[in-house]
Protein backbone atom coordinates (compact mmCIF):
# COMPACT_ATOMS: atom_id res chain seq x y z
CA UNK A 1 0.00 0.00 0.00
CA UNK A 2 2.72 2.26 0.65
CA UNK A 3 4.24 1.68 -2.56
CA UNK A 4 1.11 3.48 -4.15
CA UNK A 5 1.89 6.86 -3.36
CA UNK A 6 5.53 6.32 -2.74
CA UNK A 7 6.41 8.78 -6.53
CA UNK A 8 4.08 11.29 -5.05
CA UNK A 9 6.81 11.16 -1.85
CA UNK A 10 9.77 10.95 -3.50
CA UNK A 11 9.59 13.60 -5.51
CA UNK A 12 8.44 15.99 -2.99
CA UNK A 13 11.75 15.82 -0.75
CA UNK A 14 10.23 18.06 2.07
CA UNK A 15 7.71 16.20 4.26
CA UNK A 16 6.74 19.31 6.04
CA UNK A 17 6.11 22.37 3.99
CA UNK A 18 8.77 25.23 4.12
CA UNK A 19 7.76 28.78 5.33
CA UNK A 20 8.11 31.38 3.28
CA UNK A 21 11.50 31.95 4.76
CA UNK A 22 14.69 34.20 4.76
CA UNK A 23 15.57 35.71 1.49
CA UNK A 24 19.19 37.19 0.44
CA UNK A 25 18.62 41.14 -0.11
CA UNK A 26 21.32 43.36 -1.58
CA UNK A 27 21.07 46.66 -0.09
CA UNK A 28 21.56 50.09 -1.21
CA UNK A 29 24.53 50.36 0.23
CA UNK A 30 25.85 46.80 -1.27
CA UNK A 31 25.33 45.21 2.18
CA UNK A 32 23.31 41.31 2.06
CA UNK A 33 20.63 40.73 3.97
CA UNK A 34 18.43 37.91 5.16
CA UNK A 35 15.01 39.20 5.67
CA UNK A 36 12.19 37.64 6.04
CA UNK A 37 9.21 38.29 3.75
CA UNK A 38 5.79 37.27 4.62
CA UNK A 39 4.05 35.18 2.36
CA UNK A 40 1.74 37.36 0.56
CA UNK A 41 -2.24 36.44 0.79
CA UNK A 42 -3.56 34.74 -2.27
CA UNK A 43 -6.84 36.14 -1.97
CA UNK A 44 -5.62 39.47 -0.96
CA UNK A 45 -3.32 39.97 -4.08
CA UNK A 46 -6.22 39.70 -6.76
CA UNK A 47 -8.97 41.01 -4.31
CA UNK A 48 -10.24 43.46 -6.94
CA UNK A 49 -10.07 40.31 -9.93
CA UNK A 50 -12.09 38.16 -7.72
CA UNK A 51 -14.80 40.93 -6.55
CA UNK A 52 -15.59 41.80 -10.16
CA UNK A 53 -15.82 38.09 -11.02
CA UNK A 54 -18.25 38.11 -8.54
CA UNK A 55 -20.37 40.88 -9.63
CA UNK A 56 -20.56 40.16 -13.42
CA UNK A 57 -22.02 36.67 -12.93
CA UNK A 58 -25.34 38.12 -12.61
CA UNK A 59 -24.92 39.58 -15.64
CA UNK A 60 -23.01 36.64 -17.59
CA UNK A 61 -26.33 34.61 -16.46
CA UNK A 62 -29.16 37.13 -17.36
CA UNK A 63 -32.10 35.12 -18.74
CA UNK A 64 -35.48 36.44 -19.79
CA UNK A 65 -37.54 33.93 -18.17
CA UNK A 66 -37.07 34.68 -14.44
CA UNK A 67 -37.48 31.03 -13.11
CA UNK A 68 -34.29 30.21 -14.83
CA UNK A 69 -32.86 33.75 -14.10
CA UNK A 70 -32.71 32.95 -10.29
CA UNK A 71 -31.78 29.25 -10.27
CA UNK A 72 -28.86 30.15 -12.40
CA UNK A 73 -27.99 32.70 -10.12
CA UNK A 74 -28.73 30.96 -6.51
CA UNK A 75 -25.09 29.77 -6.25
CA UNK A 76 -23.43 32.53 -7.33
CA UNK A 77 -25.05 35.08 -4.37
CA UNK A 78 -23.42 33.65 -1.69
CA UNK A 79 -20.11 33.52 -0.77
CA UNK A 80 -18.15 30.91 -1.71
CA UNK A 81 -14.33 30.17 -1.90
CA UNK A 82 -13.48 30.95 -5.09
CA UNK A 83 -10.53 28.97 -5.22
CA UNK A 84 -11.06 28.03 -8.79
CA UNK A 85 -11.01 31.72 -10.28
CA UNK A 86 -7.84 32.24 -7.97
CA UNK A 87 -5.32 29.78 -9.58
CA UNK A 88 -6.80 31.06 -12.69
CA UNK A 89 -5.88 34.90 -11.75
CA UNK A 90 -2.47 33.91 -9.97
CA UNK A 91 -1.11 32.02 -13.02
CA UNK A 92 -1.89 34.56 -14.98
CA UNK A 93 0.43 37.17 -12.65
CA UNK A 94 3.25 34.45 -12.04
CA UNK A 95 3.47 34.22 -15.85
CA UNK A 96 2.43 36.81 -18.18
CA UNK A 97 5.60 38.02 -20.16
CA UNK A 98 7.18 34.46 -19.96
CA UNK A 99 5.60 32.76 -22.93
CA UNK A 100 6.55 33.56 -26.71
CA UNK A 101 3.65 34.81 -27.68
CA UNK A 102 2.89 36.74 -24.97
CA UNK A 103 3.69 40.18 -27.05
CA UNK A 104 1.21 39.01 -29.46
CA UNK A 105 -1.64 38.36 -26.83
CA UNK A 106 -1.22 41.64 -24.91
CA UNK A 107 -1.78 43.40 -28.95
CA UNK A 108 -4.54 41.34 -29.29
CA UNK A 109 -5.88 42.01 -25.22
CA UNK A 110 -6.21 45.60 -26.62
CA UNK A 111 -7.99 44.81 -30.15
CA UNK A 112 -11.61 45.17 -30.85
CA UNK A 113 -11.61 41.09 -31.81
CA UNK A 114 -12.39 37.53 -30.20
CA UNK A 115 -10.13 37.25 -26.91
CA UNK A 116 -9.46 40.63 -26.99
CA UNK A 117 -10.64 43.70 -25.10
CA UNK A 118 -12.84 43.39 -21.69
CA UNK A 119 -15.73 45.33 -23.51
CA UNK A 120 -15.59 42.81 -26.75
CA UNK A 121 -15.68 39.33 -24.78
CA UNK A 122 -19.27 39.54 -24.70
CA UNK A 123 -19.58 40.28 -28.38
CA UNK A 124 -20.72 37.00 -30.52
CA UNK A 125 -18.61 34.97 -32.88
CA UNK A 126 -21.56 34.43 -35.04
CA UNK A 127 -24.72 37.03 -35.45
CA UNK A 128 -26.91 37.34 -32.63
CA UNK A 129 -29.83 36.79 -34.57
CA UNK A 130 -28.80 33.54 -35.68
CA UNK A 131 -27.35 32.68 -31.99
CA UNK A 132 -30.61 33.94 -30.28
CA UNK A 133 -28.77 33.92 -26.95
CA UNK A 134 -30.95 36.45 -25.83
CA UNK A 135 -29.64 37.80 -22.40
CA UNK A 136 -31.77 40.84 -21.22
CA UNK A 137 -28.35 42.48 -18.99
CA UNK A 138 -26.91 42.51 -22.50
CA UNK A 139 -29.16 44.35 -25.03
CA UNK A 140 -26.57 45.70 -26.94
CA UNK A 141 -24.97 42.69 -27.99
CA UNK A 142 -27.43 39.93 -27.75
CA UNK A 143 -30.81 38.93 -29.55
CA UNK A 144 -34.45 37.90 -28.69
CA UNK A 145 -36.14 34.87 -30.31
CA UNK A 146 -37.37 36.42 -33.92
CA UNK A 147 -39.86 34.71 -35.69
CA UNK A 148 -38.96 36.22 -38.72
CA UNK A 149 -35.54 35.38 -40.07
CA UNK A 150 -34.46 37.45 -43.28
CA UNK A 151 -31.44 36.78 -45.76
CA UNK A 152 -28.73 39.36 -46.01
CA UNK A 153 -25.10 39.84 -46.94
CA UNK A 154 -23.01 38.93 -43.95
CA UNK A 155 -21.62 41.53 -41.83
CA UNK A 156 -17.96 41.41 -40.23
CA UNK A 157 -18.88 41.42 -36.81
CA UNK A 158 -15.15 42.10 -35.60
CA UNK A 159 -12.50 44.50 -36.30
CA UNK A 160 -10.35 43.60 -39.39
CA UNK A 161 -7.32 44.85 -37.06
CA UNK A 162 -4.09 42.94 -38.19
CA UNK A 163 -1.88 42.17 -36.19
CA UNK A 164 1.20 45.16 -36.26
CA UNK A 165 4.44 43.69 -38.13
CA UNK A 166 6.60 43.33 -35.23
CA UNK A 167 8.73 40.95 -33.58
CA UNK A 168 6.73 38.78 -32.15
CA UNK A 169 8.96 35.80 -31.99
CA UNK A 170 11.63 37.08 -30.25
CA UNK A 171 10.46 35.80 -26.84
CA UNK A 172 10.35 38.76 -23.77
CA UNK A 173 10.93 35.49 -21.19
CA UNK A 174 10.74 37.97 -18.28
CA UNK A 175 7.81 38.67 -15.98
CA UNK A 176 5.94 41.93 -16.58
CA UNK A 177 5.79 44.59 -14.12
CA UNK A 178 3.70 45.55 -12.85
CA UNK A 179 1.68 42.29 -12.78
CA UNK A 180 -0.92 41.93 -15.12
CA UNK A 181 -3.84 39.82 -15.83
CA UNK A 182 -5.52 40.09 -19.15
CA UNK A 183 -9.04 40.39 -20.31
CA UNK A 184 -9.75 36.96 -21.68
CA UNK A 185 -7.87 35.41 -18.47
CA UNK A 186 -10.07 37.05 -16.33
CA UNK A 187 -12.92 35.89 -18.19
CA UNK A 188 -11.48 32.16 -17.92
CA UNK A 189 -11.51 32.53 -13.98
CA UNK A 190 -15.48 33.55 -14.60
CA UNK A 191 -15.97 30.70 -16.88
CA UNK A 192 -14.30 28.11 -14.80
CA UNK A 193 -16.55 28.92 -11.45
CA UNK A 194 -19.30 28.80 -13.63
CA UNK A 195 -18.44 25.10 -14.77
CA UNK A 196 -18.15 24.52 -10.78
CA UNK A 197 -21.09 25.73 -10.00
CA UNK A 198 -23.11 24.09 -12.61
CA UNK A 199 -21.30 20.57 -11.53
CA UNK A 200 -22.77 21.64 -7.83
CA UNK A 201 -26.46 21.80 -9.07
CA UNK A 202 -26.38 18.50 -10.61
CA UNK A 203 -24.14 16.95 -7.69
CA UNK A 204 -26.76 18.32 -5.35
CA UNK A 205 -29.57 16.21 -7.42
CA UNK A 206 -27.59 13.65 -7.53
CA UNK A 207 -26.22 13.25 -3.71
CA UNK A 208 -29.97 14.59 -2.77
CA UNK A 209 -28.06 17.14 -0.63
CA UNK A 210 -30.86 19.33 0.74
CA UNK A 211 -28.14 22.44 2.27
CA UNK A 212 -25.07 23.67 0.33
CA UNK A 213 -23.13 26.20 2.52
CA UNK A 214 -25.64 26.43 5.36
CA UNK A 215 -28.68 27.11 3.25
CA UNK A 216 -30.95 25.20 1.21
CA UNK A 217 -29.47 23.50 -1.74
CA UNK A 218 -30.79 24.00 -5.43
CA UNK A 219 -32.79 21.10 -5.59
CA UNK A 220 -34.42 21.81 -1.96
CA UNK A 221 -35.33 25.40 -2.84
CA UNK A 222 -36.47 24.87 -6.73
CA UNK A 223 -36.67 21.21 -7.23
CA UNK A 224 -34.48 18.48 -9.42
CA UNK A 225 -35.79 19.22 -12.80
CA UNK A 226 -35.13 22.91 -12.39
CA UNK A 227 -31.85 22.67 -11.01
CA UNK A 228 -30.53 20.45 -13.41
CA UNK A 229 -31.43 22.70 -16.49
CA UNK A 230 -30.22 25.52 -14.40
CA UNK A 231 -26.79 23.44 -14.64
CA UNK A 232 -27.08 23.16 -18.26
CA UNK A 233 -28.10 26.69 -19.27
CA UNK A 234 -24.86 27.58 -17.03
CA UNK A 235 -22.86 25.28 -18.97
CA UNK A 236 -23.75 26.66 -22.12
CA UNK A 237 -23.42 30.34 -21.25
CA UNK A 238 -19.94 29.11 -19.72
CA UNK A 239 -19.54 27.36 -23.53
CA UNK A 240 -20.49 30.69 -25.05
CA UNK A 241 -18.15 33.35 -23.45
CA UNK A 242 -15.34 30.33 -24.01
CA UNK A 243 -15.79 30.46 -27.85
CA UNK A 244 -15.57 34.26 -27.13
CA UNK A 245 -12.09 34.03 -26.07
CA UNK A 246 -11.01 32.89 -29.28
CA UNK A 247 -8.45 30.32 -28.03
CA UNK A 248 -9.19 26.51 -29.68
CA UNK A 249 -6.61 25.37 -27.35
CA UNK A 250 -8.24 26.76 -24.57
CA UNK A 251 -11.65 25.79 -24.60
CA UNK A 252 -10.35 22.32 -25.69
CA UNK A 253 -9.13 22.21 -21.77
CA UNK A 254 -12.55 23.22 -20.62
CA UNK A 255 -14.59 21.33 -22.74
CA UNK A 256 -12.61 18.18 -21.88
CA UNK A 257 -13.19 19.37 -17.71
CA UNK A 258 -17.18 18.72 -18.47
CA UNK A 259 -16.43 15.21 -19.61
CA UNK A 260 -14.16 14.53 -16.88
CA UNK A 261 -16.92 15.85 -14.35
CA UNK A 262 -19.12 13.29 -15.37
CA UNK A 263 -16.66 10.60 -15.92
CA UNK A 264 -15.43 11.42 -11.95
CA UNK A 265 -19.27 11.16 -10.46
CA UNK A 266 -19.91 7.87 -13.22
CA UNK A 267 -16.54 6.59 -11.39
CA UNK A 268 -17.73 7.38 -7.95
CA UNK A 269 -20.86 5.61 -8.36
CA UNK A 270 -18.95 2.41 -8.85
CA UNK A 271 -15.87 2.97 -7.27
CA UNK A 272 -14.57 0.09 -4.80
CA UNK A 273 -17.99 -2.11 -5.85
CA UNK A 274 -16.64 -2.74 -9.51
CA UNK A 275 -13.69 -4.10 -7.92
CA UNK A 276 -14.71 -8.21 -8.96
CA UNK A 277 -11.77 -9.95 -6.52
CA UNK A 278 -14.03 -10.01 -3.22
CA UNK A 279 -14.16 -8.11 -0.04
CA UNK A 280 -10.83 -9.22 1.56
CA UNK A 281 -8.33 -6.02 1.73
CA UNK A 282 -5.28 -8.05 -0.20
CA UNK A 283 -2.89 -6.10 -1.44
CA UNK A 284 -4.21 -6.11 -5.32
CA UNK A 285 -7.66 -5.30 -4.09
CA UNK A 286 -6.76 -2.23 -2.23
CA UNK A 287 -4.75 -1.38 -4.87
CA UNK A 288 -6.90 -1.41 -7.31
CA UNK A 289 -9.61 0.41 -4.73
CA UNK A 290 -6.82 3.30 -4.74
CA UNK A 291 -6.29 3.56 -8.37
CA UNK A 292 -10.27 4.01 -8.80
CA UNK A 293 -10.58 6.33 -5.93
CA UNK A 294 -7.83 8.55 -7.06
CA UNK A 295 -8.83 8.31 -10.56
CA UNK A 296 -11.98 9.88 -9.64
CA UNK A 297 -10.43 12.39 -7.38
CA UNK A 298 -8.70 13.81 -10.37
CA UNK A 299 -11.73 14.14 -12.72
CA UNK A 300 -14.33 14.91 -10.07
CA UNK A 301 -12.15 17.93 -8.53
CA UNK A 302 -8.41 18.78 -9.64
CA UNK A 303 -9.10 18.17 -13.79
CA UNK A 304 -10.55 21.60 -13.25
CA UNK A 305 -7.67 23.18 -11.61
CA UNK A 306 -5.20 21.99 -13.75
CA UNK A 307 -6.61 22.27 -16.79
CA UNK A 308 -8.08 25.57 -16.27
CA UNK A 309 -4.71 26.81 -14.48
CA UNK A 310 -3.25 25.20 -18.31
CA UNK A 311 -5.76 27.41 -19.86
CA UNK A 312 -4.85 30.67 -18.28
CA UNK A 313 -1.76 30.01 -19.22
CA UNK A 314 -2.08 29.45 -22.61
CA UNK A 315 -4.14 32.59 -22.97
CA UNK A 316 -1.28 34.21 -22.09
CA UNK A 317 0.45 33.21 -25.00
CA UNK A 318 2.90 30.05 -23.48
CA UNK A 319 3.41 27.66 -26.42
CA UNK A 320 4.17 24.06 -27.12
CA UNK A 321 7.08 23.23 -25.09
CA UNK A 322 7.35 25.94 -23.21
CA UNK A 323 7.67 24.62 -19.47
CA UNK A 324 5.25 26.86 -18.06
CA UNK A 325 2.25 25.02 -19.17
CA UNK A 326 3.11 22.05 -17.83
CA UNK A 327 4.20 23.53 -14.30
CA UNK A 328 0.32 24.70 -14.18
CA UNK A 329 -1.17 21.49 -14.84
CA UNK A 330 0.87 19.96 -12.67
CA UNK A 331 0.30 22.54 -9.72
CA UNK A 332 -3.50 22.60 -10.08
CA UNK A 333 -3.36 18.29 -10.13
CA UNK A 334 -1.57 18.18 -7.52
CA UNK A 335 -3.71 20.93 -5.42
CA UNK A 336 -6.74 19.87 -6.38
CA UNK A 337 -6.19 16.23 -5.04
CA UNK A 338 -4.54 17.41 -2.22
CA UNK A 339 -8.01 19.87 -1.52
CA UNK A 340 -10.27 16.62 -1.92
CA UNK A 341 -8.33 14.35 0.21
CA UNK A 342 -8.98 16.88 3.22
CA UNK A 343 -12.74 17.44 2.20
CA UNK A 344 -12.77 13.79 2.43
CA UNK A 345 -11.12 13.64 5.63
CA UNK A 346 -13.07 16.79 7.19
CA UNK A 347 -15.96 14.56 6.22
CA UNK A 348 -15.14 12.36 8.74
CA UNK A 349 -14.02 15.04 11.67
CA UNK A 350 -17.40 16.83 11.12
CA UNK A 351 -19.00 13.77 12.70
CA UNK A 352 -19.28 13.85 16.17
CA UNK A 353 -21.69 11.34 17.92
CA UNK A 354 -21.22 12.43 21.41
CA UNK A 355 -22.26 16.21 20.02
CA UNK A 356 -25.31 14.94 17.84
CA UNK A 357 -22.79 15.92 14.53
CA UNK A 358 -24.00 12.76 11.90
CA UNK A 359 -21.55 14.05 9.54
CA UNK A 360 -19.78 11.58 7.64
CA UNK A 361 -22.10 12.29 4.67
CA UNK A 362 -20.25 10.28 2.25
CA UNK A 363 -20.58 7.37 4.23
CA UNK A 364 -24.49 8.07 3.85
CA UNK A 365 -23.98 7.85 0.31
CA UNK A 366 -22.34 4.78 0.02
CA UNK A 367 -18.68 5.94 -0.66
CA UNK A 368 -15.65 4.71 0.32
CA UNK A 369 -13.20 7.60 0.67
CA UNK A 370 -9.22 7.88 1.77
CA UNK A 371 -9.54 7.08 5.52
CA UNK A 372 -11.83 4.15 4.85
CA UNK A 373 -9.44 2.51 2.15
CA UNK A 374 -6.34 3.25 4.32
CA UNK A 375 -8.52 2.36 7.51
CA UNK A 376 -9.72 -1.38 5.29
CA UNK A 377 -5.67 -2.49 5.47
CA UNK A 378 -5.91 -2.13 9.20
CA UNK A 379 -9.76 -3.37 9.83
CA UNK A 380 -10.50 -6.26 7.40
CA UNK A 381 -14.26 -6.48 8.97
CA UNK A 382 -14.58 -2.99 6.62
CA UNK A 383 -14.92 -5.17 3.52
CA UNK A 384 -18.18 -6.47 3.36
CA UNK A 385 -19.56 -2.90 4.31
CA UNK A 386 -17.41 -1.23 1.52
CA UNK A 387 -19.03 -3.86 -0.81
CA UNK A 388 -22.38 -3.46 0.31
CA UNK A 389 -22.06 0.45 0.28
CA UNK A 390 -22.94 0.74 3.65
CA UNK A 391 -26.77 0.33 3.27
CA UNK A 392 -27.71 -2.40 6.25
CA UNK A 393 -28.56 -1.04 9.41
CA UNK A 394 -25.68 -0.22 11.13
CA UNK A 395 -23.28 0.12 8.51
CA UNK A 396 -22.33 3.40 8.78
CA UNK A 397 -21.42 4.10 12.61
CA UNK A 398 -19.52 0.54 12.89
CA UNK A 399 -17.53 1.87 9.94
CA UNK A 400 -16.86 5.18 11.21
CA UNK A 401 -15.55 3.86 14.69
CA UNK A 402 -13.48 1.39 12.74
CA UNK A 403 -12.25 4.48 10.85
CA UNK A 404 -11.43 6.17 13.87
CA UNK A 405 -9.58 3.78 15.65
CA UNK A 406 -7.70 3.49 12.65
CA UNK A 407 -4.75 5.46 11.01
CA UNK A 408 -6.82 5.91 7.87
CA UNK A 409 -7.53 9.64 8.90
CA UNK A 410 -3.52 10.27 9.85
CA UNK A 411 -2.49 8.52 6.75
CA UNK A 412 -4.73 10.38 4.69
CA UNK A 413 -3.82 14.07 6.07
CA UNK A 414 0.36 12.54 5.03
CA UNK A 415 -1.00 11.61 1.55
CA UNK A 416 -2.79 15.29 1.22
CA UNK A 417 0.57 16.67 2.18
CA UNK A 418 3.15 14.81 -0.12
CA UNK A 419 0.54 16.31 -2.71
CA UNK A 420 0.75 19.42 -1.41
CA UNK A 421 4.35 19.58 -0.89
CA UNK A 422 4.72 18.39 -4.50
CA UNK A 423 2.05 21.11 -6.24
CA UNK A 424 4.90 23.82 -4.37
CA UNK A 425 7.76 21.86 -6.20
CA UNK A 426 6.69 21.83 -9.28
CA UNK A 427 6.56 25.73 -9.21
CA UNK A 428 10.56 25.73 -8.95
CA UNK A 429 11.00 26.96 -12.61
CA UNK A 430 8.37 29.77 -11.94
CA UNK A 431 10.72 33.29 -11.34
CA UNK A 432 10.04 34.33 -8.32
CA UNK A 433 6.94 37.02 -7.85
CA UNK A 434 4.55 37.51 -5.42
CA UNK A 435 2.06 35.39 -7.09
CA UNK A 436 4.23 32.63 -6.77
CA UNK A 437 4.75 33.03 -3.39
CA UNK A 438 0.91 33.04 -3.22
CA UNK A 439 1.20 29.71 -5.48
CA UNK A 440 2.82 28.43 -2.32
CA UNK A 441 0.66 29.23 0.45
CA UNK A 442 -2.20 27.91 -1.05
CA UNK A 443 -0.47 24.66 -0.27
CA UNK A 444 -0.24 25.26 2.99
CA UNK A 445 -3.94 26.80 3.52
CA UNK A 446 -5.29 23.78 1.32
CA UNK A 447 -3.62 21.27 4.00
CA UNK A 448 -4.86 23.60 6.81
CA UNK A 449 -8.52 24.45 6.66
CA UNK A 450 -11.40 23.37 8.25
CA UNK A 451 -14.15 23.81 5.97
C1 LIG B 1 -19.00 17.97 -5.46
O1 LIG B 1 -18.60 16.78 -4.88
C2 LIG B 1 -19.17 17.73 -6.94
C3 LIG B 1 -18.23 17.88 -7.91
C4 LIG B 1 -16.90 18.40 -7.59
C5 LIG B 1 -18.49 17.53 -9.34
C6 LIG B 1 -19.86 16.92 -9.67
C7 LIG B 1 -19.99 16.56 -11.11
C8 LIG B 1 -21.13 16.14 -11.67
C9 LIG B 1 -22.40 16.00 -10.90
C10 LIG B 1 -21.15 15.80 -13.13
C11 LIG B 1 -21.97 16.76 -13.94
C12 LIG B 1 -21.14 17.97 -14.25
C13 LIG B 1 -21.49 18.98 -15.07
C14 LIG B 1 -20.55 20.07 -15.33
C15 LIG B 1 -22.78 18.98 -15.75
P1 LIG B 1 -19.04 16.26 -3.43
O2 LIG B 1 -20.42 15.71 -3.50
O3 LIG B 1 -17.97 15.32 -3.01
O4 LIG B 1 -18.94 17.57 -2.54
P2 LIG B 1 -20.05 18.44 -1.85
O5 LIG B 1 -19.95 18.09 -0.41
O6 LIG B 1 -19.65 19.85 -2.14
O7 LIG B 1 -21.37 18.08 -2.43
MG1 LIG C 1 -22.30 16.42 -3.09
Amino acid sequence: MRRWHASVLRSGPHRSIRNYGPRRRITSTGAITNETRPRPDPFALVAPQLSRIRDQFVQLLGSAHPGLDDIAKYYFLRPSKQLRPLLILLFSQATNGLGKHWPVKKWASGQARPGGRAEDLDCSLSRSDVLNDWNPRIPGKTNPFNSGFSLHPPEPHSSTSQIPNSNFTTPTCSLVSPPSILPAQERLAQIVEMVHAASLLHDDVIDESPLRRGTASAPEAFGNKLSVLGGNFILGRASTALARLGDPEATELIASVIANLVEGEILQMQEVHSVEQGTAASPSVVKNAWTIYLQKTYMKTASLMAKGARAAVVLGGCVEGEVYREVAYAYGRNLGIAFQLVDDILDYESADDALGKPGGADLQLGLTTGPALYAWEECPELGPLIHRKFNQQGDVELARKLVRKSSGVQRTRDLALAYANQARKVLEPLPDSDAKAALEALTERVIKRKS
